[in-house]
């Protein structure tokens, strides 16, 4: 059983989105690295589960950073196929077991209030890894840490009108459905292209994450449009891949008929871009564990924390820039 913790939730400046949890009858835990199990600080992990190479560095570096050493219990609840309600489950299971703060990543951006009300009466604070959730503006979690989606991808956008300053006909590979980023990468794409008339939407598809699925979906959309297409913006890493199979299949060569931008900057797509298969890799940093951990440390301590915290990311326009990133590439 964790330290026990209570907790006054106290709305720190609105003006400042910041959140603060006043801290009472602490004892132990975050801030006391290393003490026995019942000082450990317990973290009830809502995670996803296996969608793709991301998604297990993410989910890999919050549990190497999570550690007893370091005074915590990390619990990791990874969905059941991507399904909510399993998540849902889990998230009840943490309030009633009364851990000391939750990670949620959700599978789907609506449909939390009921469990963040529960958290919230249990006085345990929620801290969002990722993934948004709808209504955003609510107090029922403490803050957000993600890279800016809409800023990743509002840079693949750029990169686009760079690339064809008299414009292009482009397709976009989508997320699943309902998921917050999948909007969030939508609006930032839309809000650059959408002031350049010479880009033309084709249209757009979820591939739902995978390479089999971007594959059959744009080898279709390739046949009924007369292979007249310029641009793929994959929201993801794995759909770009499987772009440019649909591209090759096609008889056509990938970073010169089609140009394909994605999302994540994982390994394999370094690599594509690094022969030229890929011609642009907006990173979507995955490894934030360490932030995590001082945010909880910070809000289990009673400090205020901004409502959405930035995770700096990087991104990769040539072969050269990412053979060089390549060696040191952590996923
Ligand atoms: O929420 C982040 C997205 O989820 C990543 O871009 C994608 O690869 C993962 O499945």
């Amino acid at each position: 059983m964790s330290a026990t913790r209570r907790f006054t939730q106290v709305l720190g400046l609105a003006a400042a989105g910041a959140l603060a949890f006043g801290l009472a009858g602490c004892s132990g835990g975050a801030s006391a690295a290393g003490g026995g199990d019942d000082e450990l600080t317990t973290v009830g992990f809502v995670a996803v589960g296996p969608e793709g190479a991301w998604r297990e560095a993410n989910e890999a570096n919050i549990q190497d950073t999570f550690t007893k050493e370091a005074g915590f219990d990390l619990k990791y609840a990874p969905a059941t196929n991507l399904d909510q309600k399993s998540q849902i489950d889990a998230f009840t299971s943490f309030v009633d077991e009364g851990v000391d703060v939750i990670l949620l990543s959700a599978t789907e951006g609506s449909g939390w209030e009921d469990s963040l009300e529960r958290a919230q009466e249990a006085e345990i604070p929620v801290i969002l890894i990722d993934r948004g959730i709808e209504p955003d503006d609510t107090d029922l979690y403490v803050t957000r840490i993600a890279p800016d989606n809409n800023e990743v991808s509002q840079g693949v956008a750029d990169w686009a009108v760079g690339a064809f300053p008299d414009g292009a006909n482009y397709f976009v590979l989508e997320g699943p459905a309902g998921v917050s980023v999948v909007n969030e990468r939508n609006e930032g794409w839309d809000e650059v292209i959408g002031s350049e008339p010479s880009f033309v939407k084709v249209g757009a598809q979820t591939a739902n994450w995978s390479t089999e699925e971007a594959k059959s979906v744009f080898e279709t959309v390739l046949k009924s449009n007369n292979n007249d297409i310029q641009v793929v913006f994959a929201q993801n890493d794995e759909m770009g891949l499987g772009a440019i199979q649909a591209v090759e299949e096609a008889g056509l060569v990938p970073g010169v008929d089609v140009k394909i931008a994605t999302i994540d900057g994982t390994k394999a797509a370094l690599e594509a871009l690094a022969d030229n298969k890929l011609s642009f890799v907006a990173e979507y940093n995955p490894l934030f564990g360490e932030t995590a951990l001082d945010v909880v440390n910070k809000v289990l301590d009673g400090e205020s924390v901004d409502s959405y915290i930035i995770v700096p990311s990087e991104t990769f326009d040539s072969p050269e820039a990412a053979a060089e990133a390549l060696p040191d590439r952590k996923f």
